[in-house]
């Protein structure tokens, strides 16, 4: 059944869809991946659109699959597909263009990030809307973190407490976003280091281990299996 969006929503979803997924292995462009019988980005999508203030959602797709993209979406939620760029940061611009007059906070959300919960897309949403011009869902870094030279030998230890891991989705008041876009220089991998180049604060709130990026095919096999255990998720020491 098709899910509707909240057509009084305050929220746009821009899902950059359009990369090869090389560190997958060969195959389809990463989006289009199989997990558990069901595209990745069929996935990421069903979820946006069970959040209740999304108003519009708007996938970048390889240039190659925008019209397949168009028909595998049809049957879950009214997307505007268009075509996306070389790079991500091309790809979001291009979805950023299509996005209607309306939504005044726009979210940034990978569709790798394919169990990604709709509580998420809320958590970050409600913190722009409280007044904060970008947002970032992270997780504290549980490993040791090493700087290494190109020879491999460690430069130093850096200091873990600081440090944290980036998810999407990213949530920017509209304005903010654009700005950043238009003034973009060289290719970042995510949204908020644009805004940050423009010297707007970032404000972190907290991430979701199911929001975690399927890039390898141990990613695709854990997110396979929490699917199948119906994403019942424990950490060791809580
Ligand atoms: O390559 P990486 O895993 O960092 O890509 C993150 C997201 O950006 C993926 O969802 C990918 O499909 C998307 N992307 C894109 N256009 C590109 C490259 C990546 O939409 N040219």
């Amino acid at each position: 059944m098709t899910a509707q969006l909240n057509p009084r929503g305050d929220v746009a979803v821009l899902v950059p869809a359009a990369g090869a997924g090389v560190r997958l292995g060969p195959g389809r462009p990463k989006a289009l991946r199989l997990l558990a019988g069901e595209p990745l980005l069929v996935h990421a999508v069903r979820r946006l659109a069970a959040a209740a203030s999304v108003h519009t959602i708007v996938v970048a797709a390889p240039i190659a699959e925008v019209a397949a993209v168009r028909e595998l979406l049809a049957p879950i939620a009214p997307v505007t597909v268009v075509p996306g760029g070389a790079e991500r940061q091309e790809s979001v611009a291009a979805a950023l263009a299509a996005v209607p007059a309306g939504p005044d906070i726009v979210l940034v959300h990978d569709a790798a990030r394919a169990l990604t919960p709709p509580a998420l897309v809320e958590s970050v949403a409600a913190a722009v809307r409280s007044g904060h011009d970008a947002v970032i869902p992270v997780l504290p870094v549980v490993d040791t973190i090493k700087e290494v030279d190109a020879d491999e030998l460690v430069l130093g230890t850096v200091d873990r407490r600081a440090l944290r891991a980036v998810q999407t989705p990213q949530g920017f008041r509209r304005s903010v976003l654009a700005a950043a876009h238009a003034a973009a220089g060289d290719a970042l991998t995510d949204d908020a280091g644009l805004v940050e180049k423009q010297g707007v604060p970032v404000f972190c709130v907290p991430g979701s281990d199911h929001a975690l990026k399927i890039t390898r095919p141990f990613d695709l096999a854990l997110a396979e299996h929490l699917l199948a255990t119906g994403l019942r998720t424990r950490t060791l020491d809580s």
